[in-house]
C-alpha cells in the first residue's frame, strides 16, 4: 500500500473540530502549573501523559476537566492557543475553527473576559504570523443545566463578534440536545452558527434532535448515525457534515480498532466527512497524525484523501470566495502532487 504521510502532511486542510483546552500539552500544563503555583496531582510530564489511558468519554472528561484548571490568567490562554495554531499551521492548516468551554473556567471563577481576551489576541498574531485563518465556537456544557447555558450566552454577547457559532459538548449520554433547544434557538436568532456534539456515544436519536430541534449546520462526530439507514440517508440528502475525529474514536472507545473505523463506510454512503483531531494532545495527534492513522487503517486512496480534505473546507463556515480559494489552493497541491 502507497505510504500517502508524505502527501497527507503537505495537503492543505481545514480543522473543524478542535478544543483549545484539549490541545494543552503536558509539557505546557506542567509549565503553567508552575507559573501560577497550581498542583498538580502528577510527578511530571511522562506521569501526566501515563495516565491518559481512557475507557469511555466520561474517563477522559475527567482529566480534561482537571487539566483546565491550571489556565487562570489572560497569557495562559493565549499561550495555550498561540501553542496549538503554530503546531496547526505548521501541518497546513490554513483555516481552523476552534471550541472553547466557557464555562469550564467561568465555573472556577475565571471571568469570560479573561479567556476570550487571551485566545482572541493569540487568533490574531497567529493569523498575521503564519498566514492561518480561524474562527472560535461556544460551546455550552451539556452536563450543566440549560439555564447556565443561558447565562452563559448572556455574558458572551458583549464579544458577540469573536466568535461564530454555539457547539454542544461533554457527557452526551442522558443529556439530549432537546435540552439545549431554548438557547440554541436563541442563539440562532442572533445569527450564530449552530453545531453540536451527537452520536459519539448516544443514539441516533440524539443526531435526529440535533438536526430537528438544535437546527444544526454540522453535527460533530455522527459515528452511531451509521445504526439508522432512514438518518444516513437524510445526512446524505441533506449533504450534512459530519466532523469525525479518529484517534479519539480509537481513545474513547467509540471504536475498538481503526481497522474498524466508519470512515470509509461513511464516504461510500455519500456523507460529507471530514477529518479532525478533536482533543490532540490527549488522543495522540494532531490533524496530519488523525488523517494518516486511518489511512493506514483503512487504506484509504489519495483520492478519498483529497475528497475528505475538501470537505474541510466546503463545510466550513467561509464564505463562498474563501472557500474557492481554499479548494484552489488544494487542486493546485494535488496537480503539483501527480506531476
Ligand atoms: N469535550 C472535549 N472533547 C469532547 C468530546 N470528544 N466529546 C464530548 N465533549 C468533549
Ligand atoms: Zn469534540
Amino acid at each position: 500500500m502507497a505510504d500517502l504521510s508524505g502527501f497527507i502532511a503537505g495537503l492543505p486542510k481545514a480543522e473543524l473540530h478542535v478544543h483549545i483546552e484539549g490541545t494543552f500539552e503536558p509539557e505546557l500544563m506542567v509549565a503553567l502549573a508552575a507559573r501560577n503555583k497550581v498542583s498538580l496531582p502528577y510527578a511530571d510530564v511522562d506521569a501526566l501523559r501515563a495516565a491518559y489511558s481512557f475507557g469511555n468519554l466520561q474517563d477522559f472528561l475527567d482529566l480534561y476537566y482537571q487539566g483546565m484548571n491550571v489556565l487562570q490568567q489572560e497569557r495562559d490562554y493565549y499561550d495555550l492557543a498561540m501553542a496549538y495554531l503554530r503546531r496547526a499551521a505548521g501541518q497546513n492548516v490554513l483555516h481552523a475553527e476552534i471550541f472553547f468551554d466557557p464555562q469550564g473556567h467561568t465555573d472556577r471563577g475565571i471571568a469570560f473576559r479573561t479567556v476570550i481576551d487571551g485566545l482572541w489576541a493569540a487568533m490574531k498574531d497567529a493569523e498575521r504570523a503564519f498566514g492561518i485563518s480561524t474562527a472560535l465556537i461556544l460551546s455550552f456544557l451539556r452536563h450543566l443545566d440549560e439555564a447556565a447555558a443561558e447565562r452563559t450566552l448572556d455574558e458572551a454577547l458583549p464579544w458577540r463578534e469573536r466568535f461564530i457559532g454555539v457547539g454542544l459538548d461533554s457527557s452526551e449520554k442522558g443529556h439530549p440536545p432537546s435540552k439545549f433547544q431554548r438557547v440554541f434557538a436563541r442563539a440562532r436568532s442572533l445569527g450564530l452558527k449552530a453545531v453540536a456534539h451527537a452520536g459519539e456515544e448516544g443514539p441516533p436519536a440524539y443526531v435526529h434532535e440535533a438536526l430537528d430541534l438544535l437546527r444544526v449546520q454540522r453535527i460533530d462526530h455522527g459515528n452511531r448515525a451509521l445504526e439508522d439507514a432512514a438518518l444516513v440517508a437524510r445526512l446524505v440528502r441533506e449533504q450534512m457534515p459530519l466532523t469525525v475525529c479518529p484517534l479519539s474514536n480509537l481513545r474513547l472507545c467509540v471504536v475498538d480498532d481503526m481497522t474498524r473505523h466508519p470512515l470509509r463506510r461513511m464516504l461510500q454512503a455519500g456523507l460529507v466527512a471530514t477529518v479532525n483531531s478533536d482533543d490532540p494532545a490527549y488522543f495522540g495527534g494532531y490533524v496530519n497524525e488523525n488523517f494518516t492513522a486511518v489511512q493506514r487503517a483503512l487504506g484509504l486512496s489519495r483520492d478519498e484523501i483529497v475528497t475528505l480534505a475538501g470537505n474541510g473546507f466546503r463545510a466550513a463556515f467561509l464564505d463562498d470566495a474563501a472557500k474557492q480559494r481554499y479548494l484552489a489552493a488544494l487542486d493546485s497541491y494535488v496537480v503539483a502532487a501527480s506531476a
